[in-house]
């Protein structure tokens, strides 16, 4: 399949790059910025900028596209100023996906986020039920999780405009943690895997959920291949099949996130608090990743970032002191 990736040079979108490539998609990558690195993953790699309209029709003009995989964003809540989130968040999806149907693709895949549903809210949050799934309602409270709604609904937008004939979908990849980042490079926040499994805290902002780029690359992956046969315009949680935490479940949940106590007594084990049934069940993906497998040689410190990462770290840095997690 002609896949064109947008944000393919990101945390996520690298893994997704090369694993479709990987798979035999002709895979054409649209970013802002470069990848880091000579890229040497069987695609190629565009530079544009998808708040522009009309450059962006005339890109996909010529690639012709049969999917869509939407990653490109403001990936970090309160990374930028609010009314920046929200206008790049949706006008870069409004963007590439009117230029992706425009081009006669019939396959679009949107990345959301976990965080519409809510967590972290300032005046506090408690689930209707744990764990949480696609069902469970959502409640953004800030720019980044209302942007993403945003784009879920552009997605259900082109369903009702296009019908079954496009194949439409939504995924909320949990926090993801990219292959290097197993071997010390800084997360997504701007700590380590070993920062954020020695500190509980940490991960609670996220719920303790995770998901490896890789595995959330396979969900792509087998969206693609399933879509015609599963249920069209649905969304889905992509995540990891256990949580980021060393100690079980419920006693990081009672310690960190008192609220959701009541809830969380009945998940068993290391169980995550995100459910990916609706995945498995309608698509037949499961993860394969665990931090434990990941980190079973001990996760190095330190390690150097991406060379175009360099300048993205203390924005992350500041975000994460308000509270903003990506996933
Ligand atoms: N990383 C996470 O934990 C996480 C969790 C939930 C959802 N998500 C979502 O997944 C997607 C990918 O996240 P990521 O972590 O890889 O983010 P990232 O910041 O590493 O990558 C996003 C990419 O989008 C590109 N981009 C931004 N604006 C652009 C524009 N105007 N034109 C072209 N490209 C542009 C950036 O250059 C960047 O390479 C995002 O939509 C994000 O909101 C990420």
């Amino acid at each position: 399949m002609r896949v064109a990736v947008t944000g393919g040079a990101g945390r996520l979108g690298r893994s997704v790059v090369a694993g479709l490539a990987a798979a035999g998609h002709e895979v054409t990558s649209l970013d802002l910025r470069p990848v880091p690195g000579p890229p040497d993953d069987g695609a190629a790699h565009l530079r544009i900028d998808l708040a522009d309209a009309v450059a962006t029709r005339a890109t996909f003009a010529t690639l012709a596209p049969q999917a869509l995989v939407h990653l490109a964003a403001i990936a970090v809540p309160f990374s930028r100023p609010e009314h920046e989130i929200w206008d790049l968040n949706t006008s870069v999806t409004f963007h590439a996906v009117d230029a992706a149907l425009a081009a006669g693709a019939d396959h679009v895949l949107i990345a959301s986020s976990p965080t519409v549903l809510g967590y972290g809210a300032p005046l506090g949050w408690s689930p209707s039920y744990l764990p949480l799934d696609e069902a469970h309602p959502i409640a953004p409270w800030n720019a980044y999780a209302l942007s993403k709604a945003a784009m879920e609904s552009i997605g259900r937008m082109v369903a009702t405009q296009r019908g079954d004939d496009v194949r439409v979908a939504s995924f909320r990849p949990c926090y993801v943690i990219a292959p290097e980042e197993w071997a010390g490079a800084p997360t997504q926040q701007g700590h380590t895997v070993a920062q954020r499994l020695a500190d509980p805290a940490l991960a609670a902002a996220s719920l303790f959920n995770y998901v490896d780029a890789r595995d959330a690359a396979g969900f792509v992956e087998r969206w693609l291949e399933a879509a015609r046969e599963a249920p069209n315009a649905q969304t889905y949680l992509v995540g990891a099949a256990d949580a980021f935490s060393a100690r079980p479940t419920a006693d990081v949940v009672a310690e960190h996130l008192p609220a959701l106590a009541p809830f969380a007594a009945g998940v068993a084990g290391h169980d995550p608090l995100f459910s990916v049934a609706k995945a498995e069940r309608e698509l037949g993906w499961r993860p394969e990743r665990t931090w434990r497998a990941e980190t079973a040689g001990g996760p190095a410190r330190g390690a150097a970032l991406p060379d175009d990462d360099d300048d993205a770290a203390p924005v992350e840095r500041v975000a994460a002191a308000r509270g903003g997690e990506g996933a």
